[in-house]
């Protein structure tokens, strides 16, 4: 994989569980529930022994799975994790020998930051993916809104203190490239061997990362007189009439369309926090985009699109 697959995978997926892991022969199981739970990566920190040990087996056991190596402090352990399958490296802090060891070597690699200076160290040798960490503790989100003024370049992948309560926050971040913890993976899960209850995290995870909401309902009329008498009927119940071209806005939750458009009844406008990551989470759930009604930003990043197939009658379209 190349260095932009990596980190559109860090992106797509959203989640790197962080793993501390005590015995390697456990290392697989974790790699299924995980991958199980939708999200195929992980980060494998150097805090035990059995890390080296760990990345060998499930890179044999998933060659697929990203698997990159945590907590590599030097180039020495930078070496042994690449030897041993690691696809990418991270560290808490910002090892510059660490750092120029990967970079000629070709391998991703996301050191920690938590200033604005060590950001433009990352910047000087060329990185735009850093690791911010300890996210919580360096100020949270917060920071990440203040490091996106002098860093719109910068994307971060942010582990420390995030977990189920707080990850919403994180995923509407602009510049978070992906979050990362050992909430689904923590110690205790591992040792117990508790893979299903890890599945049952990552997927809690991977849903609420989504942060899906309804936003309004679009129901198809056979032309405007129909609209404007649905329209009328609505508005007994104290709905504001919202006049547009193609369609009737009643408040903001309902759409009366002027003519029938997609979806056999009319369709579901379903907001979410990324469409690129929304489109990859519900390709797992047998979702296809409709590639003609694609619409994208100046960035050219999708601001809304159909997907394929239909909802209880009705099509259903994602918007930002
Ligand atoms: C890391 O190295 O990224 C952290 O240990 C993960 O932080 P968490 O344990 O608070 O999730």
């Amino acid at each position: 994989m190349t260095k932009e697959e990596i980190f559109t995978a860090f992106h797509d997926i959203g989640l790197v569980p962080v793993v501390k892991i005590d015995d390697a022969e456990k290392a697989v199981p974790l790699a299924k529930a995980l991958i199980d739970g939708g999200i195929p990566c992980a980060e494998i920190t150097f805090r035990t022994d059995a890390a080296e040990e760990a990345i060998k087996k499930v890179t044999k056991a998933y060659p697929e799975m990203l698997v990159g190596a945590g907590t590599v402090i030097n180039p020495k352990l930078a070496e042994k994790a690449v030897a041993a399958g690691a696809k990418f490296i991270v560290s808490a802090g910002f090892n510059r020998e660490t750092v120029e060891w990967c970079l000629s070597h070709n391998i991703p690699v996301v050191p920690g930051v938590c200033t604005p200076s060590e950001i433009e160290l990352g910047l000087s040798m060329g990185l735009d993916v850093l690791k911010f960490f300890p996210a919580e503790a360096s100020g949270g989100v917060g920071m990440l809104k203040n490091f996106a003024g002098p860093f719109a370049q910068v994307k971060f992948m942010t582990t420390g203190g995030i977990n189920i309560n707080n990850l919403q926050d994180y995923a509407k971040t602009s510049n978070v490239l992906a979050i990362g913890g050992s909430w689904m993976v923590n110690a205790d899960l591992i040792n117990n061997e508790k893979w299903d209850e890890i599945t049952a995290l990552c997927e809690d995870a991977r849903l609420k990362l989504q942060g899906f909401k309804l936003v309004h309902v679009g129901i198809n009329l056979a032309d405007e007189a129909a609209a404007a008498g649905a329209a009328e009927e609505f508005a007994k119940f104290g709905m504001a009439i919202n006049n547009g071209n193609s369609s009737i806005f009643m408040d903001k939750e309902i759409e009366l369309m002027k003519k029938p458009g997609l979806g056999k009844n009319g369709h579901l406008a379903v907001r979410c926090n990324d469409i690129e990551r929304a489109i990859y989470f519900l390709k797992d759930k047998g979702f296809t985009v409709n590639e003609e009604t694609v619409k994208r930003d100046a960035k050219g990043k999708i601001k809304v699109c159909y997907l394929n197939e239909e909802v209880g009658g009705f099509a259903v379209h994602l918007v930002k």
